[in-house]
């Protein structure tokens, strides 16, 4: 087993793009996002000719280890190669501290919240080593061919004197431009430091100001193509705030190329349908296993 170091990244990616056939386009971008997590996060990634685990550690229990991402090329499949890879990144995650191994998301920097039931010769890999199935996630799907139009609410809204901005963009490796630095302290105040993370690393971040001060935030692309997450303060709750921050947003990913947009990891059903017919589509089971 060799870990995976920076320049074997680009195969490690090949690999992924392979072997995830539900998220072939954004693979090499769900191997980029793991391998630049939060600071501090303490994380790894091994491989086998034709196969890659990544594995991390919680930042918010340090009992607990996830397993990010597992992937085996087709032509390599059914040889033990997915059971290797596994028991090695609980060997590492053990040697880290973990007492438990999940495969679930690790927020705020995750490709998935668990397996996709669809990757079922993971969930069954899952299963024969050991692992429970504890909880189920699901995402929502938007189509992006609908009228995502907010003009009507963007005048409503500046009579009301709030006005809606898009934030600069993030550059990687470089202190945040200003207002998005100014919506991440929002986020992190009225949620946590997991969101602040996703906002700071967006691809695309809006947000709502009255008298300077921010009251809802919607971004998108945190986790490679997919919207989320958002939020508006319990005070400015009920002025239809969230819907004209997530049609923004979704007008931005169709203006990048996508057809539809997944809304990740979710949460609220019924805003997400109402405000802009969204479905509930990909599920996700987490698994967790007790490491002896
Ligand atoms: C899941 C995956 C990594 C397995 O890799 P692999 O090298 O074929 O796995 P192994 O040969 O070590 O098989 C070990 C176990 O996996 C399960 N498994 C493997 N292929 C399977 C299949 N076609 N159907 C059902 N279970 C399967 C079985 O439990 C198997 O052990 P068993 O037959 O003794 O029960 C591989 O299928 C893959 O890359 N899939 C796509 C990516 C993916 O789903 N990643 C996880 C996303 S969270």
């Amino acid at each position: 087993m060799a870990v995976v170091g920076a320049a074997e990244l680009a195969e490690a990616a090949g690999i992924a793009e392979a072997a995830l056939t539900l998220d072939a386009g954004e693979a090499a971008a769900l191997v980029g996002r793991l391998s630049r997590p939060p600071s501090g996060r303490r994380w790894t990634a091994l491989a086998v000719p034709g196969g890659v685990v990544m594995a991390s550690m919680s930042g918010k229990d340090p009992g607990v280890g996830h397993i990010d991402l597992l992937a085996v090329r087709p032509e390599a499949r059914g040889e033990g190669r997915g059971r290797a890879l596994v028991r090695a990144a609980e060997e590492w995650l053990r040697a880290e501290g973990a007492r438990q191994a999940r495969f679930a998301g690790n927020p705020p920097c995750y490709a998935w919240p668990g397996i996709d039931v669809r990757y079922t010769a993971a969930a069954c890999l899952a299963e024969s080593l050991g692992y429970e199935r504890y909880h189920v996630a699901w995402n929502m799907t938007a189509d992006l061919g609908v009228d995502l139009s907010v003009e009507d609410d963007l005048a409503r809204l500046e009579r009301a004197g709030v006005s809606v901005r898009s934030a600069g963009p993030a550059s990687p490796g470089t202190p945040a431009g200003g207002d998005r630095e100014r919506v991440a302290a929002f986020v992190g105040e009225h949620w946590n430091e997991r969101w602040a993370w996703e906002a700071l690393n967006a691809t695309g971040l809006h947000y709502a100001e009255r008298d300077g001060r921010v009251l809802g935030f919607a971004a998108w692309g945190a986790r490679p193509s997919w919207f989320g997450p958002m939020g508006t303060a319990p005070d400015a709750r009920g002025l239809g705030l969230g819907r004209v921050l997530l049609r923004r947003c979704l007008a931005e990913q169709r203006a990048a190329g996508q057809a539809e947009a997944q809304i990740g990891w979710v949460g609220p059903l019924r805003f997400y349908s109402r405000a802009v017919g969204a479905r509930a589509e990909r599920v996700f089971w987490l698994y967790r296993r007790d490491l002896a």
